[in-house]
């Protein structure tokens, strides 16, 4: 005679599935903020920057709406703009004046990006301020080392390329930078830098290494900004093929005993699993450069409606953290840190 609603036991399974409830957790704003587990903050973000010479105009990326190429004195105000919004590091990008096969420009004591250095560090003296090392924007032919020739055959020399990433990190830690943030890819130019700042007692100078840095499509709007497309054939044999991981451990284990001090992965939304196993291999911070391709689909889509553009870029930055990363590169920083204030 007993119904099914009073045979059921408190410990019977309709009963137990209806008493887990995570939704509990999710009724208001108040306790959705009280259990949840990744926020970003504008600590977490690393501005990146563009530095024309001072006889160029400022002028903004047409692929990436809100990101300008900036004279030196602009860079500056920028990084006081986002100093005072809780950004405490920014990467700089050079375009020099004059190009030729060996990026000679880049250790120009005069140079953009030496100059744009020195011109933080006066304006906002406690700004963490780090340079990308490459030779790709400051090379005639556009690829980030030496080019020769093997059977008629070009290829990037990769022990011709150290000596150059470290003249090049040298110039910009003698300017005073915080960081260098080597991003060719040669083999062994951790550890070249790295010699070579201890050599010249910059001890406390510091290696951001782009350890596992992909041959990525998404770095074309990137190109545009610094005006670093290669001239001919691609970076496939010195950047990393987008289908391995494994070996994105290897290139991490090296720049870490090479001397890195903190390890990147880059870019950052195809590659979230990277960043996780990044994180689970090594206590070393980890960075990700969520690239400019990433910023400039976000931003097209936002243009044409299609999508809620600070919804899907809050979306974007937690999920980077959430997969690992300590640190975010962004051009997004500023426009983050502006809606967090
Ligand atoms: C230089 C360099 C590149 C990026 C950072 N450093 C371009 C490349 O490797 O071609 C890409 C950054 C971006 O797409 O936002 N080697």
């Amino acid at each position: 005679m007993t119904t099914i609603a009073t045979s059921i036991q408190p410990t019977d399974t309709i009963t137990d599935t209806l008493a887990r409830r995570p939704r509990r957790l999710r009724r208001t704003e108040s306790i959705r903020a009280l259990v949840r587990e990744t926020v970003v903050r504008p600590e977490d973000l690393i501005y990146p920057l563009f530095v024309v010479p001072d006889a160029r105009p400022k002028v903004e990326i047409g692929s990436m709406p809100g990101v300008w190429q900036l004279r030196a004195r602009e860079a500056a105000e920028e990084a006081l703009r986002a100093y005072d919004l809780g950004i405490r590091a920014v990467l700089l990008f050079g375009l020099p004046e004059y190009k030729d096969a060996i990026g000679s420009a880049s250790w120009d004591p005069a140079g953009p990006v030496q100059e744009g250095i020195e011109a933080i560090k006066r304006a906002v003296p406690q700004m963490a301020v780090m340079a990308d090392v490459c030779l790709c924007e400051y090379t005639d032919h556009g690829h980030c080392g030496v080019i020769v020739e093997r059977n008629g055959v070009a290829d990037v020399d990769n022990d011709q390329t150290l000596p150059l990433l470290a003249k090049q990190a040298l110039s910009f830690a003698a300017a005073g930078a915080d960081f260098v943030a080597p991003s060719d890819m040669m083999d062994g130019r951790v550890g070249a830098i790295r010699d070579a700042l201890d050599d010249a007692g910059l001890t406390e100078v510091g290696i951001m290494a782009y350890s596992a840095k992909y041959a990525s499509g998404f770095y074309g709007p990137f190109r545009e900004a610094a005006e670093s497309a290669p001239q001919f054939g691609d970076r496939r044999s010195y950047q990393m093929d987008p289908a391995n991981i494994r070996e994105a451990i290897r290139e991490m284990e090296l720049d870490v005993e090479e001397g890195a001090d903190m390890i990147m992965v880059k870019p950052a939304l195809s590659y979230l699993d990277v960043i996780r196993a990044a994180r689970e291999n090594f206590d070393l911070p980890v960075a990700a450069y969520n690239v400019s391709g990433e910023y400039s689909m976000v931003k097209a889509a936002a243009e044409r409606g299609w999508i809620d553009g600070p919804r899907v870029m809050n979306e974007i930055l937690t999920s980077i953290k959430r997969a690992g990363a300590d640190l975010i590169i962004t051009y997004h920083a500023l426009e983050f840190a502006e809606a967090y204030a």
